[in-house]
């Protein structure tokens, strides 16, 4: 089995050691609160701590992620702890987007969190840009974790998020991309770098690309 798995549950994963320690940095956040459904659709352990580091390192409040799930209850509940700031996490799946909502409102945890859904529209396909208008106009971490990109023709899906959100991403901004272990992540993050003035450095260890403007 490529990666074992058995410590992690994440087929593809190439880091056992890691995110077993990326588990135990995120234990205070697990324990507060109830079951979390946590599957090979949500982001590595490894990855999550990077975010949630970027959180409490540069003070970030006005938090985007796009594709919803276990990560969204954990980013709320760390800024809920902090008391200060909120999240919105863009879902193109409806029955998605109402149990990650149903799972924030089980902790209270829709004053710090919303679930915004959007369907995917258009070709390539992109959230429907009439739902993107209940974001945040600022924002400081953008967290691009959807939409879906494993499946075949599907892997340049996230290309449009810079572009879209560039006019929301304050001074200073943070994107995180998710998924570099993948080549589609990997184009991706190439039409940005060639494409914007945005540069981004890949931390392997957490398979994510982490960047700032110019
Ligand atoms: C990469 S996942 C996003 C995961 C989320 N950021 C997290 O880390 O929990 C992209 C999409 O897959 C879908 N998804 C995620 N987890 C799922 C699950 N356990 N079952 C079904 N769909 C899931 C959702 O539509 C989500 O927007």
């Amino acid at each position: 089995m490529p990666g074992g798995g058995l410590l992690t549950g994440f087929a593809d994963e190439p880091r056992q050691g890691e995110d077993l320690h990326a588990w135990h940095v995120l234990r205070p956040l697990l324990d507060v609160g109830g079951y979390l459904p946590w599957s090979t659709g949500a982001m590595r352990p490894a990855a999550l701590v990077l975010v949630c580091n970027e959180i409490v390192h540069r003070g970030r409040t006005r938090v985007v992620e796009c594709g919803s799930g276990a990560s969204t209850v954990v980013l709320a509940r760390l800024l809920r702890e902090r008391g200060a700031g909120s999240v919105a996490a863009v879902e193109h799946d409806g029955a998605w987007a109402a149990l990650v909502g149903d799972l924030l409102r089980r902790e209270a945890l829709d004053g710090v969190a919303r679930v915004v859904h959007a369907p995917l529209r258009g070709d390539p396909p992109w959230y429907a840009s009439a739902a993107l208008d209940a974001l945040p106009p600022e924002i400081d971490l953008l967290v691009v974790d959807g939409p879906p990109a494993h499946l075949a023709g599907e892997e340049h899906r996230r290309v449009p998020a810079l572009g879209f959100f560039e006019p929301r991403l304050v001074p200073g901004a943070t994107v995180v991309l998710d998924d570099l272990h993948r080549p589609g992540e990997r184009e991706v993050l190439a039409r940005w770098e060639a494409e914007t003035p945005w540069r981004f450095l890949v931390d392997e260890v957490a398979g994510v690309a982490v960047g700032a403007r110019g």
